[in-house]
């Protein structure tokens, strides 16, 4: 670690720990509703579970970008950051306020648009709180001694996300306006600007990690964000084929969000090419699997399973059913979970001073939840094309389906099981790093920025 204030980052990634850990239970308590034992049901009812699991995620997502860009940010302005008092009230503010709406969902305060249920009044404090936070890495790269690329991708990425959240407030009482509105902070958000804050995380991790050149790496972003903008921004017309907006989106959504794997098929290329490229081996393998890995399994997800319901013509029978969920994980597991948990892995030796990514039990974490990960897709999947045939094209009434694919949620739940125990060897890993007492290490005696390809061995601190 190279400045002092980087440590800030160690307790949004411990929030990030708690809360994923959190999103699993609610998971399987609607896997368990699904396969027919809706036993919480008078207590936990389904879709305050569903929220719950979602806002979980999303919450723990974003505590991990802002967790990131505290680490990442000091690194590349070469400066501490601007206020690290207001980055642990910020991070304080975010999980009272987080907490608050999560338990509200438990007694109906929701305003029921899906990953938007957040209650009104909140919604300003979450403003306010990820305004602090853009603030406070806005005036660390300003006064800063460089601005490197990698950091502005990373930073209008984060600033454009928080902006993204404002359509999401506009009044009305129009449901399709309401959609209209809502697809603009989702859509655009995992679709659109978390791709660039995607983008910023892995060039620098695989500038750390590759030793290929920065300018070689910065050069391939402006692709990705290139990509990203001309496909994203008219790709939201994929949400808008049948909510009852005007019919020239089925044409401008489907031609556009074609184009949208583009971007992350460039992120598997790149991942791989400069992994390949980097003679450097850094000691920390496990960052860098997770890395990779995030760039493959992205364009799996994203990529490849977007790509598979957003044709107007197949949307029309996929829209809303489990085909959504079985592209909604693997696409949110494979860009930005694993991005997160990347960014943890190579974040911890140097945050802790300790270093256990050697040890069996990270590279379990890794395979585990990724092939538990893969037959939860395979299972959803499944549940998902038998309910398409049997309640689009068969016409079986809604809830008769749902009893029909009852037994593939108990393959789910076996799926689920296998991912959750990755899952719980990274979170046991992460409590043995223990606390983030690493030491500062001057930017000469620390990680040294490789000047080209081919930095020796244990060249990294
Ligand atoms: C990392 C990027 C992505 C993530 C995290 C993601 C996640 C999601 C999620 C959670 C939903 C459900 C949203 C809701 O109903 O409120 C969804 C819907 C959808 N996604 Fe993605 N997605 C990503 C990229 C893509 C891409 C690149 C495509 C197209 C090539 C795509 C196509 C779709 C379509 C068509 C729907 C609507 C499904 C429906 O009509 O029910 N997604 N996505
Ligand atoms: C123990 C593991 C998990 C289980 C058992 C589980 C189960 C479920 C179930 C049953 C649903 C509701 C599907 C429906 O509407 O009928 C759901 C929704 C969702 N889950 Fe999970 N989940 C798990 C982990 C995850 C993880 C790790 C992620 C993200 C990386 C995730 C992201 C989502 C998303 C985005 C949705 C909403 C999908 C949509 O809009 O259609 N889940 N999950
Ligand atoms: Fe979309």
């Amino acid at each position: 670690m190279k400045y002092e204030s980087q440590r800030i980052a160690y307790w949004f990634f411990a929030v990030c720990m708690l809360l994923f850990g959190l999103q699993l239970v609610y998971g399987f308590i609607m896997a368990f509703a699904h396969a027919g034992y809706d036993v919480l049901h008078d207590i936990i009812p389904f879709h305050t579970a569903r929220a719950t699991h979602t806002n979980l995620l999303v919450m723990w997502n974003l505590c991990g970008f802002m967790g990131a860009a505290y680490y990442i940010v000091p690194e590349e302005a070469e400066r501490e950051l601007y206020w690290p008092k207001l980055a642990a009230v910020q991070l304080i503010a975010f999980v009272v306020v987080g907490v608050v709406a999560l338990v509200g969902f438990h007694f109906s305060w929701w305003e029921g648009r899906k990953f938007l249920e957040i209650p009104r009044p909140l919604d300003y404090l979450v403003v306010i709180d990820v305004l602090l936070f853009i603030v406070n890495i806005g005036l660390t790269i300003f006064k800063g001694n460089r601005v490197t690329t990698t950091a502005s991708v990373l930073y209008f990425g984060l600033l454009m996300a928080a902006l993204l959240y404002l359509p999401g407030m506009i009044p009305t009482d129009n449901q399709t306006v309401d959609s209209y509105w809502r697809w603009w902070v989702v859509h655009l958000w995992v679709e659109g600007v978390w791709e660039l804050i995607m983008g910023g995380i892995l060039a620098f991790l695989l500038i750390k990690l590759t030793g290929v050149d920065r300018e070689v790496i910065e050069k391939w972003l402006y692709i990705i964000v290139g990509l990203t903008f001309l496909s994203g921004i008219l790709g939201t017309g994929h949400h808008y084929y049948y909510i009852g907006a005007p019919r020239y989106w089925l044409l401008v959504g489907g031609l556009f969000s074609a184009l949208e794997p583009l971007a992350f098929l460039g992120m598997a290329i790149y991942g791989i090419t400069m992994a390949k490229r980097g003679g450097r081996k850094h000691e920390n393998r496990t960052a860098l699997l997770w890395t990779i890995g995030c760039c493959v399994m992205s364009f799996v997800g994203a990529g490849f399973l977007g790509f598979a319901h957003t044709l107007p013509q197949v949307n029309l029978y996929t829209h809303g059913t489990l085909v959504t969920a079985t592209h909604g994980h693997m696409a949110f597991w494979g860009a930005y979970a694993m991005l997160i948990l990347a960014i943890i892995t190579y974040a911890m030796p140097k945050l802790t001073g300790r270093k256990l990514y050697d040890k069996p039990s990270a590279t379990f974490a890794f395979w585990t939840s990724n092939i538990g990960m893969i037959s939860m897709t395979l299972a959803f999947g499944v549940a998902g094309v038998t309910q398409v045939v049997l309640e689009r094209r068969m016409g079986m009434e809604f809830l008769a389906v749902q009893e029909e694919i009852e037994m593939h949620f108990i393959g789910l739940i076996l799926a689920a099981a296998l991912f959750t125990l990755g899952i719980i060897a990274f979170i046991y890993n992460f409590i043995r790093y223990g606390w983030p007492r690493g030491e500062v290490r001057t930017p000469q005696a620390a990680e040294p920025e490789p000047e080209g390809v081919g930095v020796p061995a244990g060249a990294d601190a």
